[in-house]
């Protein structure tokens, strides 16, 4: 699966995946994987309904791509290797051997709850064993799974699991993060009050605490793994079938259900892990996103897999028990890849190199970040002292609706440059578009990112509102998937993601989205409006800076007034997305039809007020002036 090994094949392969991205990608899908069934037609699409097609007619199982297929040459090479929270707690080698069992268990747990193919069942766990054990074992019987980060709220679990109707849960008795624990278990009870759909939980022990277990709803999971048989048949899938829905904001609404399908989302991110990270069979890789995201989905569980790797999951937090932590376990492993946010690189390096010093760093070999746009102080850091110049940095674009990395250097093709993601893997084909609509030609030119041509693992819909899909991602311009971003590319080609254009605001690699904390803000019923937009931070990349106006502007106690504002928040959605700043305003800036003029809000919250824009048109310019007076 490993072809571009230097720039000549990199350049030939994508010359190829451009002029004829079938013959491309099925040869890729014929050499590398095992079929039920072969495809009858490659790819199939039309961006204006959308509809993409991969490989249809082939039948597969992607969980014999990731697990049985390896067993009999690497039954005992370690396929998880799992690093507690606690680092006295010792470290767990799952084999793939063992892996092969405790999947097959887990899925005939789910078929003696009456878990059938189709079925969506939501999993919200901690970074356990059981997460990644859970989401193949849905994979194996052709249920759909839906991870729901275990970092959410009550509110945020329970209106996913109804949106897309998820008939069990799969949770724990709490998790450890660093010196905390969480209680899971009741965060499960308080959103089931509201789903009337789920039949059945079962329930996970990691931190043995005594929590609450209704009758006839809630199953403890071990006993039951423990008493089902080891062999389950993996469903044969079609090529189109989903596989997972996983959420993400949008600017506006409810989140999305972005739904990966099974056979392009396998051959791309299995293409791409091999590649990008240049991974050999004898290497170590850890990422260390959690697989409430989609990072995890595609690069801690999928790609690795189905490479054969040994993938590091790691429980806890990078301060825990001391900001060393990452490069103790680094050493300990062995690691060869290391994949992590530009966020969590800003606050190690803060930190001093004491933390970092102490350790053997030398069995790196290849660095990666993803989530944000990384500046170029934190790229030489990581440069300098994690890589020691000899490993090379994969900044890597990409989106929870793209299933796979999309913009990325690639490691002896060519060389990465600070704060740039490069050149698109082959089979990519980005676009800059002006306001427009048109395409901007040429180098040395900013626009707005799309991608003219279908790739295998695009999501194929949003789960229940295939025209919201249509409307977020194919009306802006024709015949083209928008990203939401904006990019430059340079004298060379080579692109910079310059960040989201939309009202999506990426925090601490978290993508948030300003409609639902205004919904939660605006339910406070001293709140009359609220707006949200992002600032620079030194460590998130992005903070959040909330605009609120007061129904009654005297009331006076502010102090008070801004704990419950980021109470509400932590309810409805988690306590990522709490507020960093929070100004009381007498009034927010409107155009003429009543819109909120976002962008001088976050000029002003940005302290670029240098240049507003002409403000004469607003309904209401006086207050501008107000809330730049009093801004944070
Ligand atoms: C941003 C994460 C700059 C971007 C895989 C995108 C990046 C959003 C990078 C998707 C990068 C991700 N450089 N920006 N290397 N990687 N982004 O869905 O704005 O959580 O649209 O997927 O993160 O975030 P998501």
């Amino acid at each position: 699966m490993y072809n571009l090994k230097d720039l000549k094949s990199y350049t030939k392969s994508y010359k190829k995946s451009v002029e004829n991205p079938e013959a491309f990608w099925d040869a890729i899908a014929k050499a590398n994987f095992v079929w039920k069934r072969p495809w009858s037609r490659v790819l199939e699409w039309d961006f204006s309904l959308p509809k993409i097609s991969w490989f249809e007619g082939a039948q597969l199982n992607i969980t014999e791509n990731c697990i049985d297929r390896h067993l009999e040459q690497n039954g005992n090479k370690t396929a998880i290797l799992f690093e507690p929270n606690n680092p006295n707690e010792s470290s767990e080698a799952i084999t793939y051997t063992d892996l092969h069992k405790r999947v097959n268990q887990f899925a005939n747990v789910l078929k003696s709850k009456g878990i059938q193919k189709g079925d969506r069942v939501c999993v919200y766990l901690p970074m356990i064993p059981e997460l990644a054990i859970a989401v193949l074992a849905c994979a194996r019987i052709g249920a759909i799974h839906s991870v729901v980060f275990a970092g959410f709220s009550a509110n945020a679990l329970a209106s996913r699991i109804n949106d897309c109707d998820c008939k069990l849960l799969i949770t724990s008795d709490g998790g450890y993060r660093g010196a905390k624990t969480i209680d899971l278990k009741s965060i499960v009870d308080t959103a089931l009050l509201d789903c009337a759909g789920i039949e059945a939980v079962l329930v996970a022990k990691r931190i043995h605490t005594d929590i609450s277990m209704v009758s006839g709803r809630d199953f403890w999971l071990q006993p039951l793994l423990e008493s089902a048989s080891a062999i389950c048949e993996a469903t044969v899938m079609d090529a189109e079938d989903p596989l997972f829905i996983l959420y993400t904001s949008g600017s506006t609404g409810q989140p999305k259900g972005m739904v990966h399908t099974t056979a392009g989302y396998m051959v791309y991110s299995a293409y791409t892990f091999k590649n990008i990270f240049q991974y050999e069979p004898e290497d170590i890789y850890w990422c260390t996103a959690d697989i409430g995201w989609i990072t995890g989905h595609s690069y801690i569980v999928y790609g690795p897999l189905l490479n054969g790797a040994t993938t590091l999951m790691f429980e806890g937090v990078p301060s825990y028990p001391d900001y060393g932590r990452f490069w103790s376990i680094v050493e300990k492993h062995k690691v060869s890849q290391f994949y992590t946010a530009p966020t969590a690189i800003r606050a190690l390096a803060k930190q001093g190199l004491d933390l970092v010093s102490p350790y053997d760093l030398s069995s790196l070999k290849v660095l990666g970040t993803v989530g944000e746009p990384i500046n170029e102080e934190a790229w030489h850091w990581y440069n300098d002292h994690i890589g020691k110049r000899k490993c090379p940095i994969v900044d890597t674009w990409w989106q929870t609706e793209t299933g796979g990395i999309m913009i990325s250097p690639i490691p002896k093709s060519f060389d990465g440059k600070p704060t740039f993601a490069t050149l698109p893997f082959v089979g990519i084909q980005p676009a800059l578009m002006d306001e427009k609509g048109e395409e901007i030609e040429g180098n040395s030119v900013e626009g707005r990112l799309c991608i003219k041509f279908p790739w295998p693992s695009m999501a194929r819909t949003i789960w229940g509102n295939h025209q919201r899909y249509k409307e977020t991602y194919f009306s802006a311009y024709d015949q083209s998937y928008f990203t939401g971003d904006g990019a430059l590319r340079d004298e060379n080609g080579h692109y910079r993601i310059t960040g989201r254009v939309d009202d999506v605001i990426i925090v601490s690699g978290h993508n948030l989205g300003t409609a639902p904390i205004e919904d939660a803000i605006n339910e406070h019923p001293k709140v009359a409006e609220s707006a949200i937009v992002g600032y620079p931070h030194d460590i998130k990349g992005s903070a959040l800076y909330g605009y609120i106006t007061l129904k009654n502007s005297d009331d006076t106690n502010a102090a008070a007034l801004k704990v419950e504002i980021n109470q509400l928040i932590s309810k409805h959605i988690g306590p990522i997305a709490k507020l960093d700043k929070i100004q009381f305003t007498s009034g927010l800036p409107k155009t003429r039809s009543g819109k909120i003029m976002r962008r001088i809000l976050r000029k002003i919250a940005s302290k670029d007020t240098s240049n507003l824009g002409d403000i004469s048109t607003l309904l209401n310019p006086e207050v501008v002036e107000t809330i730049m007076k009093n801004s944070l």
